[in-house]
């Protein structure tokens, strides 16, 4: 839950601002984005890692909002699309402070990258070396850039998201040489000024062993590669993948902590490769916006059903689901929720909270406690969906996508409203020829 949240009643409330309120004022299902729990986190990172620069990863969530706050905190801002950065340019984010990433950035993208001046391209493949050396000649603008290299570790985490072992798409191998080569070509390009090294190694990781392998083997190859070719490369990037807890047993470390493991870190290998230490930076999402929101959904139908030995298992659909979130069924993901607009009185049942899509994966919560009495017209609330949920949310059925309602002080505003049928339809032109 995000900092401000609390139950008064049975009824939750964010930033000062009922659910019941919200609902009866936007509507169901709703994302609630905490303004000051962002923030927070926001800062707390930038406060721990005050020698480092900490790019906010808007994959996990960005609108022009989010942006604003982001350059407000004094982070700077990791885009991984062209629209990702049509948002930061949209929100007057500060372009020299923007990264920008992806395995198949477009001409066109690394076109307008280089135009608006951003701060940082991470080049991804050699194709991207040799298509970005040629935009920089062509328009007169020195690209700045950094290597992505793939570290070799196997991050305990989903498969999906673990991108640092080798068999994947991102990055360039070290143990085959890929990566020391990489460098050389951006050396030998005229209009690449090279930063340094970029490793990433997964999302939502709790073992903090996998930084530190990866950090010893990119610095490692940073020693190396400084020698062997002679070059200062002043930077390195650690990339994200922070975890946070979705449940009472997830225990995620906090970002001072963090911070200081990898500052020791680093500065012990550096000592003994006896390189200078490159100004780090990393790339957390989740950690500063997962937490800050939840959402808010209205039960519509309420049913049991007997499971083999004579167990039951409740199924709870709302007026959301895979569209709004699609993270437990792609990724196995675990939730929680609560029964967030009155007190409870039943004995709690297990239950699954499901969705409204065709489908039978269409899971939110795969099993949590609720009252016995929970019924139709009841708001569920289920915590720690900032990141990867709007984001990654579809019309999938049809389905407009639910608003992201800011709260602050007891009041409530409109960062993204909700989609209409009409948004929906706008692309459609009808074509009957
Ligand atoms: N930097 C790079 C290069 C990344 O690829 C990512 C995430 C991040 C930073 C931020 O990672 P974070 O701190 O948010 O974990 N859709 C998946 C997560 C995919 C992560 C993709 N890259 C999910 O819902 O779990």
């Amino acid at each position: 839950w995000s900092q401000t949240a609390t139950k008064t009643d049975g009824v939750l409330e964010v930033g000062g601002v009922k659910v019941t309120d919200l609902v009866a004022e936007h509507g169901s299902p709703a994302y609630v984005l905490d303004e000051a729990d962002f923030r927070s986190r926001a800062r707390a990172f930038r406060d721990a890692f005050s020698g480092f620069d900490v790019f906010y990863a808007g994959k996990a969530f960005l609108c022009t909002t989010i942006a604003r706050w982001v350059a407000e905190e004094g982070l700077s801002l990791d885009v991984c699309s062209g629209g990702e950065l049509t948002v930061a340019e949209r929100a007057g984010f500060p372009m020299e402070r923007v990264g920008f990433h992806g395995n198949n950035k477009s001409v066109r993208e690394l076109r307008r990258a280089l135009e608006l001046g951003v701060g940082r391209i991470i080049v991804d493949s050699f194709h991207e070396i040799e298509r970005l050396a040629a935009l920089a000649a062509e328009l007169g603008r020195p690209a700045r850039v950094m290597v992505r290299v793939t570290a070799g570790v196997e991050a305990h985490t989903h498969e999906y998201i673990a991108t640092a072992h080798e068999d994947q798409k991102f990055g360039f191998s070290i143990t085959a040489g890929d990566a020391r080569e990489a460098v050389r070509r951006v050396l030998a390009a005229d209009g690449l000024e090279l930063l340094g090294l970029h490793s990433h190694i997964g999302s939502q990781i709790f073992d903090s062993s996998g930084f530190e392998v990866a950090a010893r083997r990119v610095l490692a190859l940073h020693a190396r590669v400084s020698e062997e070719l002679g070059v200062d490369m002043p930077e390195m990037d650690l990339g994200g993948g922070f975890g946070i807890a979705y449940t009472t047993q997830d225990d995620p470390s906090d970002p001072a902590q963090l911070a200081t493991e990898m500052a020791k870190i680093v500065e012990h290998e550096c000592r003994a490769l006896g390189v200078a230490e490159p100004r780090l930076s990393i790339e957390p999402g989740r950690a500063i916006v997962g937490p800050a929101m939840c959402t808010v959904y209205e039960v519509g139908t309420v049913k049991d059903v007997e499971l083999d030995g004579g167990a039951r298992r409740r199924y709870v659909s709302v007026d959301g689901g895979m569209s709004d979130n699609i993270r437990t069924a792609l990724y196995d993901a675990d939730y929680s929720c609560t029964l967030a607009s009155r007190r409870a009185e039943a004995v709690p049942v297990l239950s699954r909270v499901v969705g409204k899509h065709c489908e039978a994966g269409d899971i939110v919560v795969t099993d949590e406690f609720l009252p016995g009495d929970v019924a139709p017209g009841d708001l569920v609330a289920v915590p720690g969906t900032g990141a990867y949920c709007r984001s990654m949310a579809s019309n999938y059925n049809h389905a407009p996508r639910p608003p992201v309602i800011g709260v602050r002080d007891g009041k409530s505003f409109t960062v993204l409203r909700r989609e209409t049928d009409d948004d929906l339809l706008s692309t459609d032109v009808g074509a009957n020829p």
